[in-house]
């Protein structure tokens, strides 16, 4: 996996992925400690093994009985470099070095309580009774060779140990996840205290690094970018800004599918930043290629070709550019591993710009493919962005497209723009907004029977969904106080011509998903 050489200057932290639900955690961690780290899959480690000051070994669904248990030759890091082994990479520890791991018989799921055995830098400022995490259904019944206790926990003896001789440390609990009141001190002892790694990776320094390197990569080269208005290709652009001022050229598109007015209010921000911005209608042309379609993902192609087409006639425009910048994060990057072993993506790919055509031959320069959503907000932060803009709840790529149900038409449109506009400005309002991970109204193809005055009428109902969630991965929809939705139904009905009927979606993810289609 390819990061920018940004990092370079500071101290990193590897982990090794063994499939665990938690890895990314521990790697965001690790970061909240301003120390920079990387997640490879333990079977593709790094080549380049000696430029990692500490390395981590991760939890996993396997386990280390079974005949295909992950067994990879840790012989370049073990004793050589500074190591905490987390849950499986505990057992894993225990088990192939002269240790035991048998299946469980009590439950070891769910909250427990240290106690020490031994005392530790490793558990510096950290109280007997701290409340830990588990999630194992086997358990380490002996140490391995040269293995010192050092914690237990009511049910499980051998919670935390060393390895006497070498800087390894092994835990069955997870302190990456909240629940370990005390995980992240313990990730500072082993780090910072044991490992000597030194925590200067803050947003500034990341800012200033990324800097330089775009302008020492990019020269007097030209770079263009398609800004959607949230918060990735934003704070992108910013940092491009930063680097090579006018010869970054923005394009941001209006696919007459956005919020309402979002266009002329966010292209207006965007002038405010001193962005070199040019801003594209060309709604009539989505429309068109929308016309007549229903199925969503017929209609998503629709919309991605008309972008292509649209952004490619723009980027021609400007004079021998050379690169095309995208706003991809780090969780669009990550491989992880499967349970079923092989390291697989199980992350989504970026859709909102990507897929230009091949003939357009431009380098693609990427630089937030480093880093997590809330460290893209916190660098976006440091460069002083506005918070309204940093905090914008996510918005599809395909827009209002993918809420409006069946069949697109202006009219759809306008009627779905407006509603929205009465549920996001009421969040707003009510001081509700940052509470909610996205919120937005979505078009049902149907009409039902109301009365208004003494006339009945047959008009459109609309549903509300507000969900909350860390990655869009699952989510669930979130409890908004009764008098917000009794006045949001009422001022939807009194202010939107042509709908009658407000229904909330109390849906999770999974099942269901948080687009409608
Ligand atoms: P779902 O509906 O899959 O959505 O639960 C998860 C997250 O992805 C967004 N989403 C999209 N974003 N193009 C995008 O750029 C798409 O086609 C698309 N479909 C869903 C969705 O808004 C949510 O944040």
């Amino acid at each position: 996996m390819q990061l920018l050489f940004l990092c370079m200057q500071h101290d990193k932290v590897l982990i090794l992925d063994f499939g665990s639900q938690y890895t990314q955690l521990i790697a965001r961690r690790v970061r909240e400690l301003n120390i920079y780290s990387e997640i490879h899959p333990f079977n593709k480690p790094p080549k380049n093994v000696d430029d990692y000051k500490a390395v981590i070994l991760s939890g996993s669904p396997m386990s280390v009985r079974s005949e295909d248990a992950f067994h990879p030759d840790l012989s370049e890091i073990r004793g050589k470099k500074p190591m905490l082994a987390v849950c499986y990479g505990a057992q894993y520890l225990a088990h192939f070095s002269g240790g035991e791991v048998a299946e469980s018989n009590t439950r070891e799921y769910g909250r427990a309580n240290l106690s020490f055995v031994e005392e530790d830098a490793f558990f510096n400022g950290i109280s007997i009774g701290s409340q830990v995490w588990m999630s194992h259904s086997d358990t380490i019944k002996s140490l391995p060779t040269n293995g010192k206790l050092l914690a237990s926990t009511h049910d499980v003896q051998n919670a935390a140990f060393k390895i006497e001789g070498e800087t390894t440390y092994a835990i069955q609990f997870h302190p990456e996840v909240y629940h370990s009141k005390d995980g992240k001190q313990l990730l500072e002892n082993f780090l910072v205290n044991i490992a000597n790694v030194n925590p200067d990776w803050t947003p500034n320094a990341f800012v200033q690094e990324t800097v330089e390197d775009l302008q020492a990569k990019l020269g007097e080269d030209k770079v263009v970018l398609g800004l959607s208005g949230g918060v990735d290709s934003s704070v992108a652009a910013m940092l491009l800004h930063k680097a090579i001022g006018k010869n970054l050229y923005c394009i941001f598109v209006n696919n007459g599918l956005l919020r309402k007015n979002e266009f002329s209010d966010v292209l207006e921000q965007y002038k405010g930043m001193g962005l070199n911005v040019k801003g594209v209608d060309a709604s009539a042309r989505f429309l068109d290629a929308l016309a007549g379609l229903s199925d969503p993902e017929k209609k998503r192609k629709a919309i991605g070709n008309a972008f292509i087409e649209v952004f490619d006639q723009e980027a021609h425009l400007i004079e021998d550019v050379k690169w095309l910048a995208q706003g991809t994060i780090y969780p669009d990057v990550i491989e992880s591993v499967s349970a079923t072993g092989g390291p697989s993506a199980t992350i989504k790919s970026h859709h909102n710009v990507g897929g230009l055509p091949d003939y357009m031959k431009l380098k693609i320069v990427e630089p937030l493919r480093a880093l997590f959503k809330d460290e893209v907000r916190r660098v976006g932060a440091s460069m002083g962005m506005d918070k309204d803009l940093l905090g914008r709840h996510p918005f599809p790529g395909p827009g209002l497209a993918i809420r409006i149900l069946g069949d697109i038409t202006a009219e759809k449109v306008r009627i779905l723009q407006e509603v929205d506009a009465v549920f996001i400005n009421g969040l707003r309002d009510a001081g509700l907004y940052d509470k909610v991970w996205q919120a937005g109204a979505i078009l049902l193809p149907v009409n039902s029977v109301g009365v208004m005055g003494d006339e009945r009428t047959y008009e459109k109902c609309v549903a509300l969904r507000a969900v909350e969630s860390t990655d869009g991965m699952t989510a669930d929809w979130v409890n908004l106080p009764y008098e917000f939705l009794q006045k949001t139904s009422n001022d939807i009905i009194n202010k939107v011509k042509g709908v009658n009927r407000v229904v909330y979606d109390i849906s999770s993810k999974p099942p269901a998903t948080i687009e409608w289609e």
